[in-house]
């Protein structure tokens, strides 16, 4: 959507993936100020982002939505300003039919009338899922009302479309919203992350600056998810172009998901200008290599171990779509270390887990990944 908002792909934070319906104003608060003590808010990460459950179980007289007054007693505006006093940005949520799918009302037939007041409270970001009623309308109609009513208030807010891949939605995605949800919902495990990551073959040729493929939230830190399945999950989201909205308790994350969530280098990756989203490029039974093609010319690889036992994975600069050369650097995301090579790019990867490097030297030969599939009249 070409309204000046994710540029590249949005960074933030959001409740649903740990507390669900548990949210409340001091949960936000604290959230926005660990973003910023942690080094989140300085590695990238803006958006700290309210899902379902935050409003009563009806609309006031008027008409409009109406913020919890026991989740958050000093009301929304007072919340924002927080935020915003903290040099973040908030989010809301509301669903493209009836009711949310935790059943609180919902914006269809009412968008501009909530657009107008989320932006009279500074609300700078919404996610707008798919739940409720559709009243025979599909989901480009229902998502395009929702566009202009934002368009309308004047105050840019991310549109962030929650409709789970359905209608194909990244063939029209583009001049309607922000990012797109391609799937149904993430779980803290591996074979969800995975069966999540299956479907984003092919959907590599929609993205681009403006409008993101969105692989749903990180479960980085959440549940049982262990260190190397994160760091795994990270690099393909970050290789993916996938919004990194971190879903984990910040307030008391582990040394070890601070250092995963910040880790600059593979964030780069993400945030490259160029946009250009990774793709696989082969697989081997559990043994798969990815690649983005970064603006500079070099190219971002991750090598992933499907499987639960450590696997030597490699793959050449050639398969990169590099050109020949003698000498190749490979930086190690992960590692933070430097070496070369002659053509080959290895790693022992363990069980669940992934290397990722960047890979310079050669330049970039042309793919056909440069167009951008479904860009419509919303795309500059
Ligand atoms: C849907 C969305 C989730 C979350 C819940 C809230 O399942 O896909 O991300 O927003 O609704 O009820």
């Amino acid at each position: 959507l070409d309204n000046g908002l994710a540029r590249t792909p949005q960074m933030g934070w959001n409740d649903w993936n740990t507390f669900f319906c548990n949210v409340n104003e001091s949960l936000i608060r604290q959230t926005a100020d660990i973003m910023v003590s942690s080094g989140m808010a300085a590695a990238g990460y803006t958006y700290v982002n309210i899902d379902d459950c935050w409003s009563t179980k009806s609309r006031n007289a008027a008409g409009d939505l109406v913020a919890d007054p026991q989740k958050f007693p000093s009301g929304m505006k007072a919340l924002a300003d927080y935020v915003h006093s903290k040099g973040l940005k908030l989010g809301i949520y509301s669903s493209a039919g009836t009711t949310t799918c935790a059943g609180y009302p919902a914006s269809l037939g009412y968008e501009r009338r909530d657009a107008a007041l989320w932006a009279s409270w500074g609300i700078d970001y919404l996610k707008y899922d798919n739940c409720g009623d559709h009243q025979g309308k599909s989901g480009q109609q229902r998502y395009t009302a929702m566009r202009d009513a934002l368009a309308a208030t004047g105050r840019p807010i991310l549109f962030s479309l929650c409709n789970w891949g359905q209608e194909s939605v990244w063939t029209w995605g583009m001049p309607v919203g922000n990012s797109w949800r391609t799937t149904g919902d993430i779980a803290a495990n591996w074979n969800s992350i995975m069966g999540i990551l299956d479907q984003q073959v092919g959907l590599e040729a929609y993205s681009g600056p403006g409008g993101w493929n969105d692989p749903d939230m990180l479960e980085v830190g959440v549940g049982s998810l262990t260190a190397t399945e994160g760091r795994a999950h990270f690099s393909l989201w970050s290789l993916l172009n996938a919004p990194l909205i971190a879903g984990n308790d910040i307030r008391s994350m582990s040394a070890e998901t601070r250092t995963i969530l910040t880790n600059t280098e593979v964030i780069a990756v993400n945030q490259d200008w160029g946009g250009r989203q990774g793709h696989k490029i082969s697989d081997n039974g559990n043994l798969e290599v990815w690649r983005k093609p970064m603006s500079n010319g070099s190219v971002a690889v991750v090598l992933l171990n499907r499987g639960t036992s450590t696997s030597t994975i490699s793959t050449t600069a050639a398969a990169l779509g590099l050109g020949s050369v003698a000498s190749y650097t490979v930086r190690d995301l992960w590692a933070h270390t430097t070496s070369t090579s002659t053509g080959t790019i290895s790693a022992s990867v363990p069980g669940h887990g992934a290397a990722m490097f960047l890979v310079t030297g050669g330049g970039i030969t042309p793919t056909p990944t440069g167009t951008i599939k479904g860009a419509g009249s919303g795309r500059c």
